[in-house]
């Protein structure tokens, strides 16, 4: 999946403001705006916890085909997102320095059976999850975590891409 293609399945339509066209070889890093949009949403979650919960409850709702992939009990996987989102978000600024965790963490999600049709149900519930836990997002923050969210999972795809010996298309 492009990033077009992912900013289009987020954003439900070809020609929406808030889906930029990035299919280079290099996905663009988000601007500063972006980050700052989405370090400002984010500070205004109350519970971590609470958003994994309602995350995962909307996923499984969009997906039901991805339960399997996903440990019977959800309880350490919720910690392991809502950390790993703490870290990402705060790292932004730098994300030369977590290019290659993000990148191991792509090809780690090959051996869970993740595809890349999941990218954009996974992105589609994070920021469900966002609206609901904050409140609301503003429309300049949804656009912002679909940049973000649509530049790591692309980092990730490409890092899946080029370690799988046979890529699918
Ligand atoms: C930007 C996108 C994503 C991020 C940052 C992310 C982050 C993580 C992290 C930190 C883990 C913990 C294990 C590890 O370190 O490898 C994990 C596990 C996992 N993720 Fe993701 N993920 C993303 C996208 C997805 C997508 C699209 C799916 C598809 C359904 C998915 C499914 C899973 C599964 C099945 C596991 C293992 C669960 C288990 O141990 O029970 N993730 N993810």
């Amino acid at each position: 999946m492009t990033y077009r293609e992912m900013a289009v399945a987020l954003c439900g339509g070809a020609d929406t403001p808030c889906a930029p066209a990035q299919d280079g070889n290099e996905p663009a890093l988000p601007t500063s705006e972006a980050v700052y949009r989405v370090k400002r949403s984010f500070a205004r979650v109350a519970q971590a916890e609470a958003l994994t919960a309602r995350f995962y409850d909307r996923l499984f709702a969009l997906r039901p085909d991805v339960r399997p992939l996903f440990a019977s009990s959800l309880a350490d996987q919720q910690h392991k997102l809502a950390s790993t989102l703490a870290v990402v978000v705060g790292g932004l600024d730098d994300f030369e320095a977590l290019r290659g965790a993000v990148s191991a963490l792509g090809r780690g999600h090959v051996a869970y059976g993740v595809s890349e049709a999941h990218y954009a149900a996974v992105g589609a519930a994070l920021i469900w999850s966002l609206e609901a836990e904050t409140g609301s997002l503003l429309p300049e923050e949804r656009e912002a975590w679909i940049e973000v969210y649509g530049f790591l999972s692309t980092v990730m795809m490409r890092a899946a891409r080029s370690a799988a010996p046979n890529p699918t298309p």
